[in-house]
């Protein structure tokens, strides 16, 4: 039974749902998954794995600075196991922008690390107007609006195509 640990990036909490859902297919095959948060520095000596799985949300533009953090401290054990990295964000909406060669937060991310991960996923996240502060609010309307998208401030919209998070569950099942 392969163990595959998941590591998660999240702010408001998207990303762990979709770690979740990726842990229930896994799951279907049998794999034993666990979850564990970035936040709280995972020492990765203190779980026993197989496989790797990094998953982490975009904020103005960045992964939080942990993401990068923990990559460059563990990076040889990462490369040491069957291994695999997620983005979630909302430009992933846009088809022309929805896979690891076209999200541009993926890529430029990729530039920034010295790990190559073996498999790349990119996740269209949720907007969830009504749980944003008045400056997060007013600032993802903007940014909605330039790139034509929702701006109605009563609205949680979800962008996730639950399929491609299956199927990316899939491909870190044969990996
Ligand atoms: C304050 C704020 C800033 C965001 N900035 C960006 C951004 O620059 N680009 C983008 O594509 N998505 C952006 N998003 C969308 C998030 O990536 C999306 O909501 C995602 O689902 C968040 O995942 P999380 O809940 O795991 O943090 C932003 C969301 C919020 C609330």
């Amino acid at each position: 039974m392969a163990r595959v640990l998941i590591l998660y990036s999240t702010t408001d909490g998207h990303t762990i749902e979709i770690c979740k859902r990726i842990g229930q297919r896994l799951e279907t095959y049998g794999a034993d998954v666990e979850l564990a948060d970035l936040k709280e520095d995972p020492q990765l000596g203190s779980y026993d794995f197989d496989k790797i799985v990094i998953g982490a949300s975009i904020r103005y533009g960045k992964h939080q600075p942990l993401v990068n953090d923990f990559i460059s401290r563990n990076q040889a054990v990462l490369e040491a196991h069957p291994n695999a990295l997620f983005s979630v964000n909302v430009v992933a909406r846009k088809p022309e922008k929805n896979t690891p060669e076209t999200n541009p937060y993926l890529q430029k991310f990729l530039k920034k690390i010295s790990w190559q991960p073996q498999n790349l996923g990119v996740f269209a996240g949720r907007i969830d107007y009504p749980s944003l502060g008045f400056f997060d609010k007013q600032m993802i309307r903007l940014i909605m609006w330039i790139t034509k998208g929702p701006t109605d401030p009563t609205l949680t919209i979800e962008f996730t195509d639950w399929d491609k998070v299956d199927a990316f569950g899939d491909l870190v099942a044969n990996m």
